[in-house]
This record gives C-alpha cells, sequence and structure tokens, in this order.
C-alpha cells in the first residue's frame, strides 16, 4: 500500500537492538526505509547470535540513553530524520524497584531518555515534518505489582505523549504512542518462561496468545504513516483485549 511505502525515509529505533524495537524497526525497512537502532552493546556483532537481536540491514549505534551527553553524541551522525520510535525500555525485578537506585535507573531510562531523545531531534523532525513514537505500556493504565518505577514510568509516557503531541503538531511533528501488551522478550522472560505465570498470563488475554513484535510494528506503522495524518498525542493499545476487563 502506496501509504506504508518508507522509500526514502530516514527512521531511528531507539531500543532497535531487540524485541519489540528490533521488530518495528525490520518492518520499516522492509517498507523501504533506511533504520538505524540503538542499543547498550558497543557494536552490532557484540548482538551475534541474541536471539529476537536480529541487526543485519539496520545502522547500529551503542548509546545508554540514561546519559545524554550520549544521546547528543550519536545523534550527531543522524543528520535527516523522518521517523523517531522511543522503545527502549527496562524494568528491575526482586522488589528493587522500591529502592532508590532501582527506581532512578529505571526513571531515566523509560521516562527521561524519552524527553531526551525527542528534544535532542526536534528540530530534525520539525524540517522533515516527521513523527515520533512513543512505545509506553498497559502497565500505564493500572498497577503494575512489585514495579512501582515501570509502571509511574510508562503513565508518564502516556502523559508525555499527550503534551508532545499538543506542543508539537503546531510545528508539523505528530507524537503519538503505542501500548503494548505482553510480549515474549527477555523483558518479560520472567513471565514467559516460566510455565505457570505464562499460563496465567494467557488466561488474562482475550485473544489467547502473546502480541508479537510484529503486531507492534503494524500499530507503528500505521502511526507513523499518512493513515494517521489527523492523529495527535494518541496512545494505540496493542493487547489482545488484555486490558479490557
Ligand atoms: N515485552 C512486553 O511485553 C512489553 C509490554 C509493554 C511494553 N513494553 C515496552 O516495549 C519496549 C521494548 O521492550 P521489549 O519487551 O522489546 O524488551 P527488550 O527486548 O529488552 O528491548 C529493550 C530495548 O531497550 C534497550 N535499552 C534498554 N536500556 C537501555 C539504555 N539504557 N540505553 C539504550 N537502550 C536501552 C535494549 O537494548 P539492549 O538490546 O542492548 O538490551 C533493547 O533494545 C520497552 O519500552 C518496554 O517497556 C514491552
Amino acid at each position: 500500500m502506496q501509504a506504508l511505502d518508507f522509500t526514502g525515509k530516514v527512521v531511528l529505533v531507539v531500543g532497535g537492538s531487540s524485541g519489540i524495537g528490533n521488530g518495528i524497526a525490520h518492518s520499516f525497512r522492509n517498507q523501504g526505509a533506511q533504520v538505524h537502532v540503538w542499543g547498550t552493546r558497543p557494536s552490532a556483532a557484540d548482538y551475534d547470535g541474541v536471539e529476537g537481536s536480529e541487526l543485519s540491514g539496520l545502522v547500529y549505534d551503542g548509546v545508554d540513553v540514561a546519559d545524554r551527553a550520549q544521546i547528543t553524541r550519536s545523534a550527531a551522525a543522524i543528520a535527516r530524520l523522518d521517523v523517531l520510535i522511543l522503545c527502549q525500555g527496562t524494568v528491575v525485578y526482586r522488589r528493587g524497584e522500591f529502592e532508590p537506585e532501582g527506581w532512578d535507573r529505571v526513571m531515566a531510562v523509560n521516562l527521561d531518555s524519552l524527553m531526551d531523545c525527542a528534544r535532542t531531534f526536534h528540530d530534525r523532525l520539525a524540517a522533515s515534518q516527521g513523527s515520533i513514537i512513543i512505545v509506553s505500556s498497559v502497565s500505564g493504565f493500572q498497577s503494575n505489582r512489585g514495579n512501582p518505577a515501570y509502571a509511574a514510568s510508562k503513565a508518564g509516557a502516556v502523559s508525555l505523549t499527550k503534551t508532545l503531541g499538543e506542543a508539537w503538531a503546531r510545528e508539523g511533528i505528530r507524537v503519538n504512542g503505542l501500548a503494548p501488551g505482553l510480549v515474549a522478550t527477555k523483558l518479560t522472560a520472567i513471565t514467559t518462561e516460566n510455565p505457570q505465570r505464562r499460563e496465567g498470563a494467557l488466561r488474562a488475554i482475550p485473544m489467547g496468545r502473546m502480541g508479537t513484535p510484529e503486531d507492534m510494528a503494524g500499530a507503528a506503522l500505521f502511526l507513523a504513516s499518512p493513515l494517521a495524518a489527523y492523529v495527535a498525542g494518541q496512545t494505540l493499545i496493542v493487547d489482545g483485549g488484555l486490558s479490557l476487563s
């Protein structure tokens, strides 16, 4: 479909080295875009053989987005940008988010870095009349047992999507969001690789299956495309019905 043709467009997927972001990155590439991805490891070769981290055909850079200076440095290598996808995310298990260190780390990666990346690329996106997609979570709309920072950071991401959506629509930048339900990645392996927890999680999903990175990519392509030309500040929930009841 013409509207989903991204030939000639430049896309950056922050958190595109793994899982959902990696799936989104390949979907944009398959639609013709030149796709940059950022992740935590120093080089693309450091992901060789890692499940869910296929970097061929993508332009990789290692960036710890909790460090503003690293964002500024790596952003300098991307002269022009049409679509910025903020898919970075982390979580601290074993009640670590109830402690200052775990709280600070999760808020820095999941919330502060969204604004840092958006601010850094603002002028380039205004020049291209581009768009931003902020990946939050269904956890942004409800409590998340054991993970107060994860849930609060995702609620913050949904809020940031609204405010930037309103502020930057005036400059021709569309800011929207995507809230995944449960997708099997290294972030959720604690649930998805435990048979009992996995069964319990599946029972709560009306569609009876977990989401895939490709499910998330479909929504991302739509939001970045002219099909969503009049959509601003919205977070699309893509969860197989998980959050309906
Ligand atoms: N999986 C789910 O069920 C689910 C549900 C709702 C929302 N989400 C959200 O979806 C997004 C992607 O998560 P995922 O499930 O695909 O997990 P994932 O496979 O662990 O991917 C997380 C991505 O973020 C990157 N990242 C983490 N910390 C970073 C940092 N400090 N600097 C730069 N990059 C960093 C990771 O880099 P490395 O590859 O180097 O680790 C990776 O590319 C996250 O925002 C997550 O909260 C996931």
